[in-house]
């Protein structure tokens, strides 16, 4: 079965791939041939990821899911939250974002953080959201090159690497998007949805 997975990004394609049976195949926006950047104007993960699987259900009529994430930091409120991807402004990258984020806990020792991950999905017709969470802290320095976005300064509770260090298998079974794709996967396995 072919779902759209209403993303750009190849990273994540891959990713959310690696935790789906083989007998659903991901199609990316570029797959479909939508080559557009679908604003995400929401004030909240709910919203944005809400905005994105509409757009492409409603554009052009495909069962689809997206996903929306953020790293959610106690002591700055939440922050960077929903404006994690352009925390350090627009056409700044990940670096940057990490190098605020590390500015802005410098003297801090409450470093405690989570991602939150919200997928909405459409399904013949009707809305269906799933949450995955995975509770850490902020390190002090950059650690590993692995992942992407704000990997390097993130630990996950239990763990004594960031998510930049450790393997993406061992990443993905804990991580906030593993969740919630899990929740995706259990809901999609039954073939009486399919
Ligand atoms: P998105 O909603 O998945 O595009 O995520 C928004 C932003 O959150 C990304 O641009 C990254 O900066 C950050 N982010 C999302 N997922 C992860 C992750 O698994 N590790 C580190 N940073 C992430």
């Amino acid at each position: 079965m072919k779902l759209v997975f209403a993303t750009h990004n190849i990273h994540k394609l891959r990713e959310v791939q690696q935790l789906l049976p083989d007998s659903i195949e991901l199609l990316s926006l570029n797959d479909i041939n939508c080559f557009d950047e679908i604003p995400e104007t929401g004030s909240t993960l709910e919203e944005n990821a809400k905005i994105k699987a509409d757009f492409v259900t409603q554009t052009y009529g495909l069962n689809c899911f997206s996903d929306d994430t953020g790293l959610l930091i106690d002591v700055l409120d939440g922050r960077p939250g929903v404006f994690s991807a352009r925390y350090a402004g627009e056409g700044k990258n990940a670096q940057d974002n990490m190098t605020k984020v590390l500015n802005e806990l410098e003297n801090q020792t409450d470093r405690n953080a989570h991602f939150k991950t919200v997928i909405h999905l459409n399904w013949n017709g009707e809305p269906y959201v799933f949450e995955g969470i995975v509770e850490g802290e902020i390190t002090h320095n950059q650690f590993g090159k692995g992942g992407f976005g704000y990997d390097p300064i993130f630990k996950p509770l239990g763990y004594d690497r960031t998510f930049g260090e450790l393997s993406s298998e061992t990443k993905n079974a804990i991580s906030h998007r593993g969740r919630a794709v899990a929740k995706l996967v259990a809901f999609l396995g039954p073939t009486d949805h399919i």
